[in-house]
Parts: C-alpha cells; sequence; structure tokens
C-alpha cells in the first residue's frame, strides 16, 4: 500500500471512498464531517438522530453518495469519546476502517487526519499514527496461500489537507509511520515462517539483508566460536538439534566515535520442542514463534537504521533449536555459562534464561552496559498479566522508566514486575551456583531473577512477551498471529535517547 499526502477537499476529492470521523454523542458535526453532511443535504446528521450513528469507537457507516460529491461514498468512522481519545485510538480505528474498504474490494481512498485538528497532539504524530496504524492492521502472511484475500489489493491511500502549510508535517508523521510499520511487518513475517524454513541460518540472512541494505555491519558466529567463547549455557539448548546454531550480532553504528552502545537482545528459539522436558502438543503447536523476541530485535535494527537515528545500537539474537535428538541435554546435566556460573539443568524447556544468560555476557565482553533483553520466556507471564501486557523487569529504575515511558507512546502495553531477593532461594542448586527454574510460584519472576545474575553491573531491562508476541485474534491494528511486539516500543525507546 502506498500512502500519498495532498491539499485537498473532501467536498471536491475524486475517489471511491473518502472517510472522515466523528466522536461520540456530537449531533451536530463540523469540519470536514460537517461539509459532507451539507452536500448529502443532512444525511449524516438524519442517522446521528435516528441512532444509526453513535461515533462509537471503530463504528464504520458507509454512505452512498449517489452523485451528490464527486467521490462515490463516505464512510464515517466513529472515533469513540473524546476523553478517551490518544494516538492509540487513531492506529485502531485506522487499521479498521482500512480493512473494511480492503474488503470491500476497493483499491484506493481518501481520508482526513483523525485527531489533527484537535489539539491532543501534533499534526506530525496524527498523520504518524494513520499511517502506522493503516499499514498494521492491513498486515497478511499469504506467502503459502494458493490465492490471498482482497485486502491485499488495497493500493493507495491519500491523506487530504485543506491547510497547506501542514503538509509537510503530514508527510514527515506518513514516513515516520510507514518505517515504524514496515519494521513491526518485518519481525510478524519471520515470527509467521514455519520453523522448517525460519532456522537459526535463515534468521541470519534476515540479519544479513537488513544489514546489506542498511549499512549496518553483522557478524554471524557459528558453534565453533560458542565453544571458543565458552558459552556453555547456549551450546547444552544446542546440542540435541540438527539444525546449526547461529549468535547473530547486527550492529548499527552511526557514531563510531561515540563508545557507547545500547544492546538490544532477542531469544530467537525456533523451536521450542521443551527438549527432553519435552511439551505437551497443545504446548508445543505455537513453538515456532519462540523466536519473536529474537526478530523483534532485529527488525528494531531496521527501522532506527531507515529513521536514521543517532543512537549506537547493537542486536544480539542466541538462535538455535531447542530439540530432544540424540545429544540433547539432561535434567540434572550442569552446564558452564561464559560468566563462569555453572547452572544445574532442572528442566530443559527453561531454556530461553540460558541462551540469554550467556548472550548478555557476551554483550558486556565487547563493551555494552546497557540493556534491553526480549524474550517469549514463560507462560507463566500469561497467569501473571493475561495477553495484554508485556511483563517488564529491570536492575536500574531509571532506565526502567524510561522504556516504560516509550511503550505509553507506542501503545504497546507494558507492566514492572517486582524483583524480590528473597525468590532466589527458588533456584539454589545442591551442586552448581543457580539451577534454571525457580518451581511453580512467581515463574516469571525467578526467570527474570536468573537472567539479572549475569547482568550485574550494567543497566539492564527484560521484557517477557510469552503472552503478547501472538494474538488469537483480530484487534485493532493487530491481525490474528504475531503482533510485532515490542518493535515499536524499542524503536520509540530508541529515538528518546536522540532528544
Ligand atoms: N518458550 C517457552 C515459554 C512460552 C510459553 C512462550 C507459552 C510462549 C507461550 C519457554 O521456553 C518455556 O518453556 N518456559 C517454561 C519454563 C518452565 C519449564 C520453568 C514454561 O513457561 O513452562
Ligand atoms: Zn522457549
Ligand atoms: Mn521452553
Amino acid at each position: 500500500m502506498k500512502i500519498s499526502v495532498s491539499l485537498g477537499d473532501v467536498a471536491t476529492v475524486e475517489d471511491s471512498v473518502v472517510i472522515v470521523n466523528l466522536f461520540e454523542g456530537v449531533t451536530n458535526p463540523g469540519g470536514a464531517t460537517g461539509v459532507v453532511n451539507n452536500h448529502l443535504d443532512g444525511a449524516i446528521t438524519n442517522l446521528i438522530g435516528q441512532g444509526e450513528i453513535k461515533g462509537k469507537n471503530g463504528e464504520i457507516t458507509l454512505i452512498h453518495t449517489l452523485g451528490k460529491l464527486p467521490v462515490e461514498r463516505v464512510i464515517v468512522l466513529g472515533l469513540g469519546k473524546h476523553d478517551q481519545f490518544g494516538l492509540d485510538v487513531v492506529r485502531a480505528v485506522s487499521a479498521q476502517v482500512i480493512r473494511y474498504v480492503g474488503k470491500l474490494g476497493i483499491k484506493s481512498a481518501s481520508t482526513i487526519v483523525h485527531g489533527a485538528g484537535i489539539g491532543n497532539f501534533k499534526v506530525a504524530e496524527a498523520a504518524y499514527a494513520l499511517a502506522e496504524g493503516s499499514i498494521l492492521g492491513l498486515y497478511q502472511f499469504g506467502k503459502y496461500k494458493s490465492d490471498s484475500d482482497s485486502e491485499d489489493k488495497f493500493e493507495h491511500l491519500r491523506i487530504i489537507e485543506l491547510d497547506g502549510s501542514k503538509l509537510g508535517d503530514l508527510e514527515q508523521g506518513v514516513s515516520k509511520g510507514t518505517i515504524t510499520a514496515n519494521a513491526v511487518n518485518y519481525c510478524r513475517d519471520m515470527v509467521n515462517e514455519p520453523a522448517n524454513v525460519m532456522t537459526p541460518t535463515k534468521m541470519s540472512e534476515c540479519a544479513l539483508e537488513i544489514a546489506k541494505e542498511n549499512n549496518v555491519s553483522v557478524e554471524v558466529h557459528d558453534r565453533s566460536f560458542m565453544e571458543d567463547m565458552d558459552m556453555g549455557a547456549l551450546i547444552g539448548v544446542t546440542q540435541g538439534s540438527h539444525e546449526p546454531p547461529k549468535l547473530i550480532v547486527l550492529k548499527y553504528c552511526p557514531n563510531p566515535e561515540k563508545s557507547s552502545t545500547i544492546g538490544l537482545l532477542g531469544k530467537g528459539i525456533t523451536f521450542d520442542s521443551g527438549g527432553l522436558d519435552l511439551k505437551s502438543a497443545s504446548g508445543m503447536r505455537e513453538m515456532k514463534g519462540d523466536m519473536a523476541g529474537g526478530a523483534a530485535v532485529i527488525a528494531c535494527i531496521k527501522g532506527i537504521a531507515e529513521l536514521g537515528l543517532q543512537t549506537n545500537v547493537t542486536a544480539i539474537v542466541p538462535a538455535t533449536e531447542n530439540m530432544p535428538a540424540l545429544r540433547a541435554q539432561r535434567p540434572g546435566d550442569v552446564v558452564k555459562t561464559m560468566s563462569g556460573k555453572t547452572i544445574e539443568i532442572d528442566n530443559t524447556d527453561a531454556e530461553g534464561r540460558l541462551v540469554l544468560a550467556d548472550a548478555i555476557t557476551y554483550a558486556r565482553s565487547i563493551g555494552i552496559d546497557r540493556i534491553v533483553d526480549v524474550a517469549t520466556l514463560t507462560g507463566a507471564i500469561v497467569t501473571a498479566l493475561g495477553k495484554g501486557y508485556t511483563g517488564l523487569f529491570g536492575n536500574d529504575a531509571s532506565w526502567t522508566e524510561d522504556v516504560v515511558n516509550a511503550s505509553k507512546l507506542s501503545g504497546e502495553n507494558m507492566w514492572e514486575l517486582p524483583m524480590p531477593d528473597e525468590y532466589k532461594l527458588q533456584y539454589t542448586s545442591d551442586i552448581a551456583d543457580i539451577k534454571n527454574t525457580g518451581g511453580r510460584a512467581a515463574g516469571s519472576i525467578t526467570a527474570a531473577l536468573i537472567i539479572r545474575e549475569f547482568a550485574s553491573g550494567c543497566s539492564w531491562v527484560h521484557m517477557d512477551i510469552a503472552g503478547t508476541s501472538m494474538t488469537g485474534s483480530t484487534k485493532g491494528y493487530n491481525p490474528k498471529g504475531p503482533t510485532g511486539v515490542p518493535v515499536r516500543t524499542l524503536i520509540e525507546f530508541i529515538s528518546s535517547l536522540d532528544e
């Protein structure tokens, strides 16, 4: 889909459809909606009077203009209650309306910018949210379908604006929204790919592709490097798989003279069978998505490079399968991490923390002292927070707060959980420094505490996205399937460091 910005007017625009809007409770619309209403001899106010149009969030009313306007149809899009309106509402309703238009088989539409005239936020921000929501909402993964749906065929969204002085800001917003949404969709594509395609090797090829297109450097390390680096925890997880593991290091370095680099670490388990502690059939079904954290940090590099942000950022992804084959690690094995700490394998299905432990130590060995890790880490996070909030953990209050603030702007819900030191007792081992699980109680917290063991001395935030990386049904700008969380928060966060 192409999104363009042009000087224009709802009364004169020629297109298949023009989208105007209405807040809940408004009976006498002004602005573009009022102009359309006048040309349609009060059709909109009549429908409001009859109760058919209420302006509820996401409500869509299609009106045929039958020659009363040059445009063939008008859609009145509900924006919901004025006091609940914000950028995330703009994203969601933009997504809903574009999917609706696409389903009608319409290829092009014109729209006004929702919220630009209200003063809640800047014109550029409104255009950013509209573009982002539209691209995110139209996302489909049709690659393996012989014939794909009609929504695919939507081609052109025109943003029309009466005031010529706003066009520059609108263009800028559209450009930012397009870049971030495309980064999210890149992540979604990676997660949607089946595990027989999205292997660790394929993940490294994605990183190479992004590096090539964006002047980013990349290193892909194989098993022998992991052995040389004494990454015993990562190697233990890879052991049961025939698929060669990769340690992917993607370096965006716009300011080489600045030594400071942020590390974004992503869990890259391309399939999590559980290992010898094999998962149940239903528990295993979604486990091609256990590399969503890795996909997110790779996609984030794409986004920040295209935006031209000025902070040095390195994405690190330990990519491997977790399989129960011949040489698989056993419950009770002891592995020695790159840091020197030893871990007793209590459960081979608690593999994410193992690969992240060595990834963090590696990040620190190359001079990274501020880290955000992203992982589909625990089923327990769904018990704690449901599927609407990413669990957030950190060892540095101000660094964590910066990430939370970025998530508020992106609209990706996150909630910080505590990390009480007492809970460390849950993962003491009889024979090693620690074991890799902390029992049933507070499973997400003990998992985070285990990772924190390897992050002392640096600022570290951990995001548990096991509940939020996938959605079971289409809602707002997230079609059923991978959401691409937390790509937009990460991009927002790195952007905030430029200011
Ligand atoms: N990849 C899973 C976590 C997961 C569960 C992600 C559901 C997405 C949806 C992780 O590797 C895992 O298996 N965790 C175990 C830990 C346990 C053995 C301590 C879990 O959550 O059951
Ligand atoms: Zn896993
Ligand atoms: Mn697992």
